[in-house]
Order: C-alpha cells, then structure tokens, then sequence
C-alpha cells in the first residue's frame, strides 16, 4: 500500500499536474507570506547588466527584488543565479529566464512572414514545439513570441516577425504558435511560456516607421489588431507583451481599455503582462507620464504586471501605495499572476535545468522539420518553364549576395542561431548537383547594399559559358527586423543593375529573393524567367531552394501579404473596403483622359496600376490546378446556422503539387462598409498529377460577422457572395443569401 502511494506521490510530483485550484491555492498562499517589497520584486525583469551588473543583481536576487531575467547567459549562469534565488532568498521563489525565441533557437526556422507564407499552422507548430525543445534544454523556459501583430505595410521592418496582412490566417498561425511553445503542459520539461506580443497595434505604425503613432478605431481595433491576440488567449498563452506604440493617444503599456476592459474583463486572460523594453518609462517620452513616478503608476494600474528592464516600479510603487495612487491589490494581482504562471511552468519543483546527456540542439529530425518549413514557405511568382531546371542545364552560374550569405539566410531575431549551421544555396547546389551539373559562382557583390559594379563585366563572361544564371538577391538580414523601417521597397544596392546587366547575357535568369519583408522588383517581375520569393529560410534554407530548384519538390507557398508595385500605393491589402468609386479593369494601365475626361472619377493613381504587383495569397507550383463545382448547401441561410460549401479540385498538370485552397466571402451591404473579400478558410491539398479531389468547409454564419457601430460582434441578413480559388484574386465564385 506505502509503496503505491509513494509512487503515486512521485509520479505525482514528476509530472507536477496541480489542477488549477491547487495552483490558485499556492499562489493565495504564498501571497500571504511575502512582503510588499517581495511582490513588487516578483514585477521586476532584470537583465544581465542591469543594477551596474552581477553582484548588484546576486544581491537583488538574494533579496527576493527580481521576478525574472532576460537573455540571463549560458546555462551555468542561470543554474546559478537560479539558486540564489531558490536556496538563499526568504521564499525562494524561482526566477523565470526570458529570451526572444522568435523563429527558432539554434536550429532556425524560416522567419515568421516565412512560415506564414507556408499556411501550414500544424507544421508552424511543430516548428514552435522545436524551438521550445532546443531552447528549454538551455535553461529557458518563456518565450517572446508569438509577435502577432498584424502588418499591412512592408515599410516596417518587424512586419518579418509577423504573420502578415490577414486577421483569420494571423489568428490560426498565432494558436499554433502558443500551442507549439506550450506543448501539452506548460510544466513539461520541453515547454516554454509563451508571450503574444505585441499587445496592441503595434503593426498600424504611421508611416511604417516602428515605435511610431498609431491610431486606430475602436471597430477596426476589434477587427483587425485583437483578434490574433483573442486566439492566442484562447489556446492558452502564458503572456502578453504591452507595445511600444500609443493607441489613439494611449500608449499600450499603460491603457486601461486593452489591458484591463478588454483582455482581463472581455477575455478573462488569467496570466500576466509584461512590458516591452522600457516601455513603462518610454511613457515619459511619449509625453503620457511626468516622470517614473507617474508612469509607474499609470503602467500599473492600466494592468502590466512585470517591467522589462527599467525599474520605475522597483523604485517607486511601495511610494505609489503608501501616496494612495496605487492600490495594493493591484501588486497582489500583478505578482499573483506572475507566480500563477511559475507555477504552471512548474519552476517551484524543477527550478533548474540539468545539461542533457545528448544535446537537443540540431538534431536530424529538427532540420528535416526546417527544411519542410523552409520549401512551403518558398512562393514562386514566376515561371515561364524555366523551373525546375532541365537535365539537359550542365552548367550553372550562380551570383548574388544571397547566394551564400549564412548569416542573413537566418534573417532577423537570430541570436542563438549560428552561421557555420546554416546550409546556403551555393553549398546545397554544389552538392545536390555533383556529378550532374558544373556550378560557377562568382561573389560580385559582397553584400546586399554594395554598390560596386566592378565584376559585373566577369559576371556575364560566366553567364555567357553556362546554360541558366541563378541570382540570388534581396536584403540583408540588418535591414530587416525592429528599428529597420525602410522608405524605399527597391532590392538594395546594384542588385537591380546586376540582373539587367546580366538579362544580356541571352542566357535563361531564374532570380531567388530573400528578404525580410514584400521589396518592389519591376524589371525583375517582367523580365525574369523565374522569380522565388524565399524570405529569410533559415539555417535549411539552402537545401529546399536547391530541392524546388531541381523538382524534387514543387513550390506551394502562397503570399500571406501583399506585394506593392511601388511604395507609393502603401496601404495596399486585399480585404480592402470597395468606396464609392472603385476603379474598374479599363483603369489599367495608365489611364490618363483628356483633363475634361480622365477616363473615370475612380480611386486609382494617374501613374501606376491600383493592382498589387502579386495578391495577397498568390503562389505558383510546378503543376496546373482547376477549380470546379462549386456548391453551396443550403444556399439561403437562416442567421445563426450553419452552411457547406464543396468544390472540386483538380490537378490538371504534370506535377504532384500542393495547393492552398482558399475560400473568402463578402457582405455586400450592411449597417457598415465591409471589405470586399475577407479570408475565413483554407486548406493544403495534394494531388498528383490526374488526381480529383472534392473539398468541403463547412461554414457558420458567425464566420460571417463583424463589429457593428455600437461595437457589437454581428451578422446581418443580406446578399453575400463566396469565392474560392488560389489567391485573393480567385474567380470561381457564387451568391447566397443570409435571412433573418
Ligand atoms: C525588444 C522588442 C521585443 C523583445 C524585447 C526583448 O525591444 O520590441 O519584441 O521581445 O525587446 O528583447
């Protein structure tokens, strides 16, 4: 009998399965032990060098004044500092270490905009799953990701972190990814918290200058820039992070309206709220608090529990409540959310991490996972039959400063990934092709900023003695990413100079982009013979360019942003609103009338076409698909119902592809303008080449809602229309009818 109990005890305490009122329990009970000092410890992330460094901070620890450490060191440095905190501090609470996890740890995955552009959320969460194996087997154990806000402008350099332009594809992709750090059970060994950031707008920048104004309507703030973070609380996420942005005057680490009436009073979300760095204290600069003092207590009433990096709540909140301008129950709060979620992550009984026996970092099956995730992230724009590539092409030249460039390969939000991992495009070709094809490669430009014209002249030599040219342009990694806002969308340098100057060559081009946001490529876009969008693919990045290269896999991703002609129409997306004077076809071109007749008072630019270059879901494959059959049952839907659509979809190529079916809808009228296409499913699909298959989504008229002006979440009877297809400029299409 004592042994049974023993091992339920053990088994018990290993797996540390507190239901959730244990959990509540331990934190009413632990509250009740500590001081005030102690709880406004438990809202302090410190990092390595802060308080004039290590000593100060073991002190700190000693002290119980410090809840957490980001980018903490090796992890002998956080074993460490974790056993100060553990073993000599009154209560031994244990620190919880934070790190950007952004898109993998020391085997990188495509960037996020990468993974979105794949629209595959389970293999996006198996790549999450990864990154929190190899990251927690280095003492991490929370995460700040997933960043889900929503980018419509490829200006902002974070749009790269993101999950692109569309609400419904950001909110899929955003539980995956919280699913994916959070594993089963956040007490798991292998898990890691994770933090949806950044709460909130953060996306809508003016200008797509990052940090800056944002403003933005109560409706499209519920439509657009929350729901990605209501899917996030929906699957469980850990953590929110507060933005850096001010939202319509407010700054986001210290509004009471998304903090505390929408997250905590609409969503209910029960974990806790981390600044970004210096948020809190950036409030002063925004001109929204005086001092620390005063921004101290406007970040903790709005409902950020845990300050990154400055220390305006260590220093000024036990003020604040003695001042009566900060309740005490609102540290009870924050520092009860705060362990609330360390002992989710079961800190209390595994503080430590122990170095494992093999390491975790790299292993066979993760970069198998990365080089999955890397080819479906890969979007063709172009193909004229040049890809794949023919036996009969022996010989290769290869150029470009992406061609091998490990580093930027990695793109933005790397820090633990390491070049001399990463598999470029000139390696895997060498290797793919020995024996078959004569690769020439010639470094013509060092990087993506060089203006250095000198080789060109070499180049085409080279190019003239092969049989096809791949040019591997884009951005370097430093140009994308936080604080790297671009006014220009153009490749970089003498990129552009470099394919026309090799267009001479009279040899076939196939161009291959890596970059960390939508760039403007006209010349390219017409003159190419092939154009693949890569972002930034990772350390796998390599070996999937040269599979779909070869056709050892057809390409099947699809764009999950849109992609300008020109900066100058930013802000250009696809669940556009219709107004009162769309253009039309015939505006194509440049429609330039006489000044009496300017062919048509629509809205579209007099010098340029007011389509994208490429639409928002657009991807090529090697093979041909066709849509067909489309019904719908019933096609006149009782309000709050549900309702079918079926399709047939057929390969009618050469290939076994992939295609990301995708279904929108439109209301086309209502008691507000609505856009006039909004994404509500999609699905990869398989097919070899022949094969039939007949997709069904099944739909509810909920999917079909929106805010209305008193803010309210409806549907309304109407006329809708549904189309479905393979990008958001897809035909095959039908009407139904939404009825009381
Ligand atoms: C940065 C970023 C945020 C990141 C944090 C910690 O400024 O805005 O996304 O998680 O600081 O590195």
């Amino acid at each position: 009998m004592k042994s049974t109990i023993v091992l339920s005890l053990l088994l018990f305490v290993s797996f540390n399965i507190y239901s959730q009122d244990d959990v509540e329990k331990r934190v009413t009970d632990l509250l009740s032990k500590m001081t005030l000092k102690e709880k406004i410890g438990q809202m302090a992330q410190y990092h390595l060098w802060s308080k004039g460094g290590e000593d100060n901070i073991k002190d700190d620890i000693k002290k119980g004044l410090v809840g957490s450490l980001l980018n903490a060191g090796d992890l002998k440095t956080k074993n460490d500092l974790q056993k100060i905190a553990v073993e000599e501090s009154r209560l031994g609470i244990p620190l919880i270490y934070g790190r950007d996890v952004i898109h993998g740890y020391r085997t990188m995955f495509p960037i996020p905009l990468g993974q979105a552009a794949s629209w595959n959320p389970a293999l996006v969460q198996e790549a999450a799953r990864i990154a929190a194996v190899e990251a927690s087997s280095e003492g991490i154990k929370w995460t700040f990701a997933p960043m889900i806000d929503n980018a419509r402008d490829p200006r902002w350099g974070r749009i790269a972190e993101s999950c692109g332009e569309d609400v419904y594809l950001a909110s899929k992709l955003a539980a995956s990814m919280v699913k994916g750090f959070q594993g089963e059970n956040l007490s798991d060994a292998e898990s890691i918290a994770a933090c949806a950031k950044h709460y909130v707008g953060y996306g809508a920048a003016e200008g797509g200058r990052d940090y800056n104004t944002t403003y933005i309507p109560e409706q499209l703030l519920r439509e657009i820039y929350l729901p990605p973070f209501k899917s996030a609380v929906d699957a469980g996420v850990a953590t929110l992070m507060s933005a850096f942005n001010d939202i319509n005057g407010i700054p986001a680490s210290g509004n009471d309206f998304t903090l505390n009436k929408v997250l905590r009073g609409e969503w209910n979300f029960d974990g806790f709220v981390v600044s970004d760095w210096s948020s809190v204290t950036e409030m002063i600069t925004h001109g929204y608090a005086k001092d620390e003092y005063e921004a101290a207590m406007k970040s903790a009433n709005a409902g950020v529990d845990m300050e990154m990096v400055s220390l305006s709540y260590a220093d000024n909140l036990e003020k604040l409540i003695q001042d009566g301008l900060v309740s005490e129950e609102v540290v009870n709060t924050a520092a009860g959310n705060i362990l609330r979620i360390k002992f989710r992550c079961g800190l209390f009984e595994n503080p430590y991490t122990k170095e494992p026996k093999v390491s975790k970092l790299l292993t066979e099956n993760h970069l198998a996972a990365a080089k999955q995730l890397a080819e479906q992230s890969i979007v063709m724009l172009k193909n004229n039959t040049v890809l794949p590539l023919s036996k009969k092409v022996k010989t290769i030249a290869v150029f470009g400063p992406l061609a091998d460039s490990p580093e930027d390969q990695m793109g933005t939000w790397s820090p633990d990934g390491k070049k001399e991992n990463t598999q470029t495009p000139l390696t895997s070709l060498k290797k793919s092709l020995e024996g078959i094809a004569e690769i020439k490669y010639l470094d013509v430009l060092e990087n993506s900023r060089t203006i250095d014209k000198s080789k060109f002249e070499d180049a085409v030599k080279l190019a003239e003695l092969s049989d096809v040219i791949l040019l591997f342009l884009g951005e370097e990694a430093i140009l994308s990413g936080e604080a790297h806002s671009r006014a220009f969308l153009n490749l970089p340098g003498a990129q552009d100079d470099l394919f026309e100057t090799l267009s001479h060559a009279g040899k076939p081009i196939v161009v291959v982009i890596m970059a960390g946001r939508p760039l403007t490529f006209p010349n390219i876009s017409e003159r190419a013979d092939a154009i693949l969008y890569a972002w930034h693919p990772g350390t796998m990045g390599g070996p999937a360019i040269a599979d779909i290269l070869v056709g050892l896999t057809s390409p099947s991703g699809k764009l999950p942003v849109t992609f300008p002609r020109t900066v100058g129409q930013i802000p250009i997306y696809y669940s556009h609103k219709n107004t009162g004077r769309p253009p039309s076809e015939n505006m194509l071109g440049i429609p330039i009338g006489t000044p009496l007749d300017p062919k048509g008072f629509v809205s579209n630019y007099l010098d340029v076409d007011f389509t994208p270059a490429y639409p928002f879901g657009y991807g090529l494959s090697y093979t041909k698909f066709e849509y067909s059959n489309l019904q719908m049952f019933p096609n006149e839907v009782k309000n709050k119902s549900s309702f079918s659509v079926s399709f047939d979809l057929n390969n009618i190529g050469d290939y076994e592809a992939t295609e990301v079916v995708q279904l929108y809808v439109r209301d086309l009228y209502a008691s507000v303008t609505r856009p006039v296409k909004e994404l509500k499913r999609f699905e990869r699909v398989t097919l070899k080449p022949g094969d039939k298959k007949t997709i069904l989504f099944q739909l509810s008229t909920d999917d079909l809602s929106f805010i209305n002006n008193e803010m309210l979440r409806v549907t309304e009877p109407g006329e809708f229309k549904l189309w479905v297809g393979g990008d958001s400029d897809c035909g095959l299409g039908t009407s139904f009818f939404i009825t009381e």
